[in-house]
């Protein structure tokens, strides 16, 4: 598995003199040339379906910072738009408007074949390819089945996804056959990223931290681990579960090449943990990227500083680059890896 790109070597658990680092939401908002080409381009899925720009966006992060790895911009949500779901978003963030309630409406979601219904995705694939520095590496990703369950049925982001709780508790064969159709795009749509160029796979299952280990184990993981294995061998996979300090174990047994750990795990702890099985990527708070590009600086480095000499750290956040993020500051964090 010996390759020479930084962010592939350390997914190997090969040793390193430095890590690698790239940061989820690298992309986005808190960029003047992000806000810049939006303005031009028109809504956030105007951009995502238009793959010159995406492929502009992809790489706005690696030409300014540096950074190890490219994550094509794009949605985990545009599967559930491929299977029929109108999918709209405001200031909020992500609305459906008619999200999935009854059997009729699991019956009525339409099969997708990602060449077809999520062209465009490769397409900016293929273009970030041609473009990106030799050492850095291409990442495609997307929703668990889970986290696109949350949003298909509760409509929207929500506290508690209530109404995917009665759901899955009260007709669990419906919530079942919803997650084998999850299962099937989202291994789908995986397995073209990486047709299209994408050297790494991740799976972001933003909400399952909010299953107890019980539920997690019995509503969630049986599909994750099915998108898993059709996945194997075929690019490395990289796991996120947002604020699952419970769920660490879990994740820890998926037996992926890596797990990205929220901020609120210790990362000493999790290599122990992990006892050479995978590789962990993390884990600074992103609102610490709030503070001066001094303490960034001195909080990355004592981060650094706690897992010196472990083979298999790729440098992160426990979650996304914050729109009020101050860009010099994700330069100085990238900065100490570089040290
Ligand atoms: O740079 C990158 O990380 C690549 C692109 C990327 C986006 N979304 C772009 C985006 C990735 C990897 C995602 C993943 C994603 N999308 C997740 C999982 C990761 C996580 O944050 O837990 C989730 C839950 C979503 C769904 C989603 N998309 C929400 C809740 C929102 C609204 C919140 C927000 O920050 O605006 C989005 C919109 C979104 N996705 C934006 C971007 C850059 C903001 C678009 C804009 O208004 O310009």
């Amino acid at each position: 598995m010996s390759s020479k790109k930084p962010l592939l070597r350390a997914l190997a658990r090969e040793a390193l003199d430095r890590p690698p680092v790239w940061l989820m939401r690298q992309a986005g908002r808190y960029l003047p040339e992000y806000r810049a080409l939006r303005a031009e381009v028109g809504g956030f899925l105007d951009m995502v379906r238009d793959p010159a720009a995406a492929a502009e966006i992809t790489l706005q992060p690696v030409r300014r910072f540096g950074v190890d790895a490219a994550i094509v911009f794009s949605d985990i949500l545009l599967p559930l738009e491929a299977m029929g779901m109108e999918l709209r978003f405001d200031e909020r963030g992500p609305v459906l408007p008619d999200p999935l309630r009854e059997a009729r409406d699991v019956e009525a979601l339409a099969p997708v074949d990602p060449a077809r219904d999520l062209a465009y995705v490769g397409e900016t694939l293929e273009l970030v390819k041609t473009a990106l520095p030799g050492d850095t590496t291409l990442i495609g990703f997307c929703g668990a089945p889970f986290t696109l369950a949350c949003y298909a049925i509760e409509g929207g982001t929500s506290r508690q996804f209530l109404e995917l709780r009665h759901l899955m508790y009260r007709e669990s064969e419906l919530f079942g056959e919803l997650m084998d159709r999850l299962a099937r795009v989202v291994a789908d749509h995986l397995r073209f990223q990486v047709a299209s160029g994408a050297e790494v796979v991740m799976l972001f299952d933003t909400w399952a931290a909010s299953l107890t280990k019980e539920d997690y184990a019995r509503f969630a993981e049986p599909w994750t681990r099915r998108v898993l294995a059709e996945l194997a061998g075929v690019a490395p996979r990289v796991v996120f579960v947002g604020g699952a300090a419970h769920l660490v174990e879990e994740q820890l047994a998926l037996g992926v090449e890596g797990v990205a750990l929220d901020h609120r795990v210790d990362l000493e702890q999790a290599f122990l943990l992990a006892g050479g099985r995978t590789a962990l990527q993390g884990n600074l708070d992103p609102a610490v990227l709030l503070a001066t590009p001094a303490e960034v600086a001195r909080r990355t480095r004592a981060l650094l500083e706690r897992v010196r000499g472990r083979p298999g750290h790729v440098l992160g956040l426990g979650h996304g680059v914050l729109k009020s993020t101050d860009p010099d500051c994700v330069a100085a964090f990238v900065e100490e890896a570089r040290k």
